[in-house]
């Protein structure tokens, strides 16, 4: 019972707003493949799907979620035999309904709008540029490769914020195979779909934390959109801010977790659209890390926010795949299914 990635993410967006958030996705790279009134249609190279829609369409199912951005994530399943096993366990206690192309969709109990529906996912290509680096050469008598726009190839992951992460993450992990990637104390969990080699698909966000703009209720905060490289990420960056679009406030800057490279831009159709590059590819051997939550979340940024002004103390710990995430209060040695804390004293 294998969901293998993201086939569509369905924004739900402000009329007023509509035109904006089309022109913002095509600047963005995002090939547009149909718009109508009320609905515009764009679709990657892997097969995947960026659909807008206004918020009162009536497609959209009932669901807690306030706000615009991602009001529903379809989720691909790798066959139909598949589909129907997921399906068999979600009628026992979802109103599960089934649209003409055979996407099935429902509400969760957290109140979140899900879909899924068998896709073929395709094989995408890339090719980046080889790194020099002082005695090791990739590249010689050769030079960079030049672009002159960012084109992103996957939907990598998505983001919410959720009033209860530990119901959230049962559901995902119990009732869709995910696995647990990592735990970021008191900002949330990162699990990943059990046929996706992504790092994560879904960081279900703590919404009690405000820091990072939550006001506890369920609410979408951004999607992750796959480039080659650094180089193809910033290529974009500039383009977008040559079209008007607002400067990312924090810049380039590459996460711990994950190790994505990422830039984060202000999107017109909610939340954040993210450039990302260089994430780690994981598969069932992986072992979960448990994580302090600024420690976790950068290597280096360009334009660093306050929270990570001051030297951030190295505190990480590797835990069991079935841990829940723990009080916000926690430190990483009081966290349940932990398997090791090393005795890392870096600061
Ligand atoms: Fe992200």
């Amino acid at each position: 019972m294998s969901i293998i990635g993201i086939e569509s993410l369905v924004y739900g967006v402000e009329e007023k707003d509509f035109a904006d958030s089309v022109r913002f996705f095509e600047d963005f790279g995002l090939p547009l493949r149909k718009v109508s009134e009320g609905l515009a249609t764009f679709r990657l190279a892997e097969g995947s799907h960026v659909e807008v829609r206004k918020l009162d369409d009536p497609w959209f199912l009932p669901s807690a979620q306030r706000g615009t951005g991602v009001r529903e994530c379809i989720w691909g399943v790798e066959s139909q035999e598949s589909l129907e096993e997921l399906l068999i366990d979600l009628r026992r206690d979802h109103d599960v309904r089934l649209d003409e192309d055979g996407t099935a969709r429902f509400t969760t109990a957290f109140g979140q709008a899900v879909g899924l529906k068998v896709w073929r996912k395709l094989p995408v290509h890339s090719a980046p540029t080889p790194f020099n680096s002082p005695g090791n050469f990739n590249r010689v008598n050769q030079v960079r490769k030049w672009i002159r726009r960012a084109i992103p190839t996957t939907i990598q992951h998505v983001v919410w914020a959720f009033p209860d992460v530990n119901q959230v993450l049962d559901f995902y992990r119990d009732r869709l195979g995910f696995r647990l990637a990592e735990i970021q104390i008191g900002a949330g969990v990162y699990v990943r779909a059990s046929g996706a080699q992504d790092h994560h698909n879904i960081f279900i966000a703590d919404a009690s934390n405000q820091a990072l703009g939550f006001d506890g209720s369920i609410s979408f905060h951004h999607a992750n959109f796959g480039v080659e490289d650094i180089d193809e990420l910033m290529v974009g960056k500039n383009y977008m801010e040559r079209r008007g679009w607002p400067r990312s406030s924090w810049g380039m800057g590459r996460h711990r977790i994950s190790s994505g490279a990422f830039l984060y831009l202000k999107c017109p159709a909610g939340g954040e659209a993210e450039y990302g590059a260089d994430i780690d590819v994981l598969d069932d051997r992986w072992v979960p890390h448990v994580w302090e939550a600024r420690f976790g979340s950068n290597i280096f940024i360009h334009d660093m926010p306050v929270f990570l002004q001051d030297e951030v103390q190295w505190d990480v710990g590797y835990c069991e795949p079935d841990a829940r995430y723990p009080d916000p209060s926690a430190s990483v040695g009081e966290c349940d299914g932990l398997l090791v804390k090393p005795a890392v004293t870096m600061a």
